[in-house]
């Protein structure tokens, strides 16, 4: 169906049609076996059990034409496997940062982007990174997939080669919301992909406030995955709704000990990049990590503006 969608499609599928062939081979010669010998073994036909004793014969063709096959197989999987260990020097270069439960792709200008860009025929090497659990990176249509392991930097590398958007998600159950971990990738010929980046790269680190910083916090939200744990309903998810939380009284465990206090812009802030130092009673501790490298002071403060609505 995605035939050609990267550079590593025919190999793969070479490889999976070689193994999958053999198998249907093997299960229709071994069930037909079975069924013949059922038949033509039975007790009226064959009253008397025939023992064999020995066939240096079959020991060889059934030990040598399964090691063959599984040479070949194995020459199929690592032809297909190998180059994907090694990018091209002249790669892009993208991070890429999963966590419980959103994507965020930051490229070599600072652009961050929660769906994956890439121009079309030109090599784009991942360096992927978990923030929490363990996720794993997956592109279906690229034929390509890999773990993120928090602490072991791993790498992925592909080209591209149809024009078009792609299914990308977290394929190991990473939590409640696993599922939430679904995105795209998009592939763009290269001057589509070229004004997109400059485009971008303009409007990043840019100090002038935002026409709507209201709108622009909920995006943020949306766009970091904070709505997957927090709802701004009042419903009780993962963590504490925004609902009526800002300038209003909560009560958080620091420390260990319990205290009161106002939820102002720098209580926001704290909640954002330590979630951890003052958490809201009755919630768990550890679930949430820093978005510092998320999130600057300006995103911050639209975000304020976000939660001020929301009373
Ligand atoms: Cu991340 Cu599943």
């Amino acid at each position: 169906m995605y035939s050609g969608a990267s550079n590593f499609v025919n190999a793969t599928d070479t490889a999976f049609l070689f193994i999958i062939g053999i198998s249907v081979i093997f299960l229709v010669g071994i069930t037909g076996t079975l069924i013949w010998f059922i038949f033509r073994y039975n007790k009226k036909r064959n009253p008397v059990a025939t023992q064999i004793h020995g066939s240096n014969t079959l020991e060889i063709v059934w030990t040598v034409i399964p090691t063959i096959l599984v040479l070949v197989m194995f020459f199929y999987g690592w032809a297909g496997y190998s180059p994907m260990r090694n990018a091209p020097e002249e790669a892009m270069k993208v991070k890429a940062t999963a966590r419980m439960w959103s994507w965020m792709f930051e490229y070599p200008n600072g652009v961050k982007t929660d769906t994956l860009y890439v121009p079309v025929d030109k090599p784009v090497a991942l360096d992927l990174i978990s923030l929490d659990v363990i996720h794993s990176f997956y592109i279906p249509a690229f034929r390509i997939k890999e773990d993120m392991v928090p602490g072991r930097g791993n790498k992925l590398w592909f080209v591209a080669q149809k024009e078009g958007s792609y299914e990308l998600f977290c394929t190991e159950y990473c939590g409640l919301s696993h599922s939430y971990m679904f995105t795209e990738v998009k592939a763009m010929p290269q001057p589509e992909f070229d004004a997109w980046y400059a485009k971008m790269a303009d409007t990043t680190g840019q100090s002038a406030p935002v026409a709507d910083p209201v709108a622009e916090g909920k995006r943020l939200m949306e766009k970091n995955g904070c709505v997957v744990c927090h709802s701004s309903d009042g419903t009780k998810i993962i963590g504490p709704t925004y609902k009526g939380v800002y300038g209003h009284k909560l009560v958080v465990i620091t420390n260990g000990k319990e205290r009161e206090i106002i939820a102002d812009d720098e209580y926001i802030k704290r909640s954002i990049y330590e979630p951890d130092a003052d958490v809201v009673k009755g919630y768990t501790k550890g679930m949430m990590v820093s978005y510092k490298t998320s999130l600057n002071d300006k995103d911050i403060a639209n975000i304020i503006e976000y939660l001020k609505t929301l009373q």
